[in-house]
């Protein structure tokens, strides 16, 4: 497959930039014309920001996986679409060919079809990185029923929540799943989410780590037994469901800096559009190459990254089960070694933990295939950036800092590789189609070079949000009311003098944390479910590693270290159980410090900024406390700073 629209180039990079800036349908609809169609749309762009509206290629009919799947089979049957290494080194790899990846969709979605799965109907599916996971999804897309990934490290409780807001009546998950050393009973955790659940129809199990699983008459089938009976009847094809170019595609859930996760909704074509786009400019793929992102599918990085992107433009793809430091902190270069791979995309905590580990695990892996490196989740720090150019790339690959959200679907500012001048730390230029602006506190364009300010969008690109599952008005807060007209990211930058962008953190009450987004409101919910905690505060502080940890100021009943629950420790622990039923074990706080009170402000609000500054180390510029209930607790608070 060869891309008419891979950008060659510096000078088409700029003239493709203008041109969809000053016609964005024009550019658009050409790009649009080298994908499968089961029929043409006839309005390309229609939007207003103020509903928000955004309706791309509408009158299309579509289904995405006749582009990931159908229409390689002339040419690519025999390419390998998805090669998936075990968590295990010493278990045998698996390679799904183009041919055969279609037909294991297409088995599936009779299955879903079978166990009464329909266009539109919400699929839950929480599963392992097995190849099982990408055919669920496909499947899912297949049949024009909509996928909600939960990733696996989610508890019970924060699954029941996904699948009420989504009424999700089915769900595919796994007997278990491994990761390093850790073997997770992810059916044992569905069970849970379902107690008390009335709207779950069927769960289809398979098998990964033959943990003992319980199955429920009339509810459990196995995923094995359900393939029999299709194979039995010879069935290898499935008729892909027609779909509207704005149909939902998939619901992802994130966390925003209020309330519990949304469910961001991404529609067809213009996802499908914008991620194979992206994928193929950014990395500057080649037909070929082994694309190899170390994402979980259970992030947008992995839907767009591992599955859609790649399959559409006809890639291979490597997915990887396990960890990064198992059985050693070698495994990624053992991966790139083993199956050559030429992109390597992945996280500057992976990054960052890897080069604490030395040169030791690197020597001795032969990494000379990789051509193209990518980052992509948070900031880079210069020192990761340098050791990953100098170390992995060997100075010889491009690196790309990929800067995206849930919400874009896709790349929105990065350097191409090879084609546009990389900066360290920097995510550079916006992709074409993509318009960003930075703006001040009350909206105003900053506009020039050497200035900085919140990083907005000012026109849709082909995979923005459609809205939020259930509830549009949210969708229009979150994203499309702080400043009229704009799409608001959350996310500070500043422009260089040569209009390079670098991407400086949230601006709002989001933290990342290892490249997750965590809501400091959804942290602090789920400690304040603890019986004795009264109430708590929780910030983000740099972290060597994760890039940011948690650090949560805690108002325990009584006094902790007499207290007859026990000592601090033991407090903190039952804390961290809490988090982690409410919503995972990641969002366990790093630091737990228990306060007699917290800086409030006379309306009641809690000073953030106080505590921040605190939390980051700072104790003399605090700033002004003088409108504090009680400026007394500051000291207090700053004594007793972990
Ligand atoms: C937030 C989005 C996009 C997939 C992974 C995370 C931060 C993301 C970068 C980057 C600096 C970055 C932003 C953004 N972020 N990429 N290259 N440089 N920051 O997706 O969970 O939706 O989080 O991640 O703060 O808003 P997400």
């Amino acid at each position: 497959m060869s891309y008419p629209y891979q950008i060659k180039n510096i000078e088409q990079y700029h003239h493709d930039y203008k041109r969809s800036i000053d016609d964005p349908a024009e550019f658009w609809s050409t790009i649009a014309e080298h994908f499968t169609w089961k029929k043409k749309w006839h309005t390309t762009l229609n939007w207003n920001f103020s509903e928000p509206k955004i309706e791309w290629f509408k009158g299309a009919k579509l289904n995405i996986t006749e582009n990931c799947l159908d229409r390689h089979l002339e040419k690519f049957a025999d390419t390998p679409a998805l090669i998936w290494e075990p968590n295990d080194p010493d278990e045998h790899h698996r390679i799904l060919t183009y041919r055969k990846l279609y037909e294991k969709v297409c088995q599936f979605s009779h299955v879903l079809k079978n166990n009464g799965v329909k266009k539109g109907d919400r699929v839950c599916i929480y599963m392992g990185m097995i190849p099982e996971l990408a055919i669920a999804v496909l499947a899912c897309a297949r049949v024009g029923a909509i996928h909600s990934v939960v990733f696996g490290g989610f508890s019970a409780q924060s699954i029941a929540d996904r699948l009420y807001d989504a009424q999700a009546e089915y769900i595919v998950t796994c007997d278990g799943a491994y990761r390093g050393q850790k073997d997770i009973p992810l059916k044992s955790v569905i069970d849970d989410a379902l107690i008390g659940n009335r709207i779950v129809k069927k769960v289809i199990v398979t098998t990964r780590t033959r943990t003992p699983v319980s199955m429920i008459k009339g509810r459990d089938v196995w995923w094995e037994d359900e393939i029999k009976k299709v194979e039995t009847l010879g069935l290898t094809d499935f008729p892909a469901e027609e779909m509207d170019a704005e149909d939902p595609l998939f619901i992802l859930y994130t966390s925003g800096s209020t309330g519990k996760p949304k469910g961001v909704v991404h529609s067809c074509a213009g996802y499908m559009l914008f991620t194979t786009y992206t994928f193929v400019n950014v990395f500057q793929y080649q037909q070929g190459d082994i694309h190899f992102c170390t994402a979980d599918i259970g992030w947008i990085t992995g839907h767009s990254y591992i599955l859609y992107g790649p399959l559409s433009a006809g890639a291979t793809t490597l997915m990887f089960e396990g960890v990064p430091t198992w059985p050693d902190a070698g495994r990624f270069w053992n991966i790139i070694d083993k199956f050559k791979v030429n992109i390597l995309y992945t996280a500057p905590t992976a990054i960052r933990s890897l080069m604490g580990f030395g040169l030791g695990p690197v020597h001795g892996h032969d990494l000379s295939s990789l051509k193209v490196l990518g980052t992509v989740g948070e900031p880079i720090n210069e020192e990761a950036w340098h050791w990953y150019d100098e170390h992995i790339g060997k100075k010889k690959c491009p690196i790309v800092d990929t800067w995206w959200q849930t919400e874009t679907g896709g790349i929105l500012i990065s350097n191409l590789a090879g084609i546009t001048p990389a900066k360290a730390s920097y995510a550079t230029l916006p992709l074409p189609g993509v318009h960003p602006i930075l703006v001040d506190e009350n909206g105003k364009e900053v506009e020039g070079n050497n200035v900085s300010g919140n990083l907005c969008i000012k026109s849709p690109w082909p995979s923005t949000i459609r809205t939020t599952y259930g509830d549009h008005e949210r969708c229009k807060t979150n994203y499309f009311a702080t400043y009229p007209d704009l799409y608001f990211t959350g996310d500070g930058a500043l422009r260089d003098e040569n209009g390079f962008y670098r991407i400086t953190g949230r601006v709002d009450d989001v933290l990342n944390v290892s490249g997750h987004r965590i809501g400091t409101a959804e942290v602090e919910n789920a400690i304040n479910m603890h019986a004795n905690v009264v109430e708590s505060a929780v910030v983000g502080y740099p972290h060597d590693i994760k890039g940011q940890g948690i650090y949560a100021f805690v108002i325990y009943q009584g006094s902790h270290a007499q207290n007859t629950h026990g000592t601090a420790e033991m407090i903190r622990k039952d804390i961290h159980q809490t988090v982690s039923r409410i919503i995972g074990a990641i969002a366990k706080p790093d630091k737990i410090q228990f306060v007699s009170g917290l800086p409030k402000t006379r309306s009641g609000k809690i000073m953030r900024r106080i505590l921040r500054k605190i939390a980051e180390g700072e104790t003399e510029n605090l700033g002004d406390i003088s409108t504090l209930l009680d400026p007394g607790v500051v000291e207090e608070i700053k004594n007793g700073k972990l």
